[in-house]
């Protein structure tokens, strides 16, 4: 089994909804550490429920984006993941940290991406008045949420849609297609090649139909 390392800013849905497909007797991947840049975080609090190891590392006790990056590497190095999980981690990372896991670290964004990178995805799609929105799981790379695609779902935009009744729709899809797309990656399903995504394995290459 691959081991997978969480980074989150927050409330840690996603995080949870990985841990408990990891939990999973076929899943491929064990979740051995979650590290958060807010000791608050209360994805935190839920992963020492489920008897997973963390660790706070606060962006604000390091000089710089670059400094605090050394601290999470450091953390790294010592539970030497083979994948990196970004679930919900609200900082940017350096070019320097994404060269050092290309390839190997993921992350789901709330979008159908390339639609609405960036924050607030669902008050704009409302305010696009697009009819389909969604989630997308990609390899990091430099640029923001323009990493190649390894997996996305979607959802109906209805009338009478919120902000909120909107995320919460897309959420369940997020929690469904994390868990779903990482098996593809420590299975070794998809890869990024010459910065894009590559699939392989069994079937037709379309995630959509797993
Ligand atoms: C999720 O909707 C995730 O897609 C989004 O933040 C939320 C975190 O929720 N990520 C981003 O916007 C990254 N740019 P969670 O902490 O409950 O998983």
């Amino acid at each position: 089994r691959r081991r997978i390392a969480i980074l989150i800013s927050g409330r840690g849905s996603n995080m949870e909804a990985l841990i408990t497909a990891a939990a999973g007797a076929d899943f491929p991947a064990e979740i051995v550490t979650v590290i958060s840049n807010h000791p608050d975080a209360a994805g935190l609090q839920i992963a020492r429920g489920h008897g997973i190891e963390t660790v706070a590392i606060p962006h604000h006790d390091h000089v710089d984006r670059a400094a605090h990056e050394v601290e999470i590497g450091r953390v790294l190095a010592e539970c030497r993941p083979d994948i990196v999980c970004l679930a919900g981690y609200m900082r940017l990372l350096t070019p320097r940290f994404v060269a050092t896991w290309e390839g190997r670290m993921i992350n789901i964004h709330p979008s159908l991406l390339p639609a609405f990178p960036g924050l607030h995805t669902h008050r704009r799609a409302l305010l696009q008045g697009v009819r389909v929105h969604g989630c997308t799981v990609h390899f990091v790379t430099e640029a923001m949420d323009d990493g190649p695609i390894i997996a996305q779902a979607a959802v109906p935009v209805l009338s009478g849609d919120t902000e909120n009744s909107l995320a919460v729709r897309v959420l369940l899809a997020e929690h469904k297609l994390y868990p779903m797309a990482l098996s593809m990656v420590a299975r070794g399903e998809v890869s990024m090649r010459d910065g894009r995504a590559v699939f392989s394995g069994t079937g037709d290459g379309d995630p959509q139909t797993r």
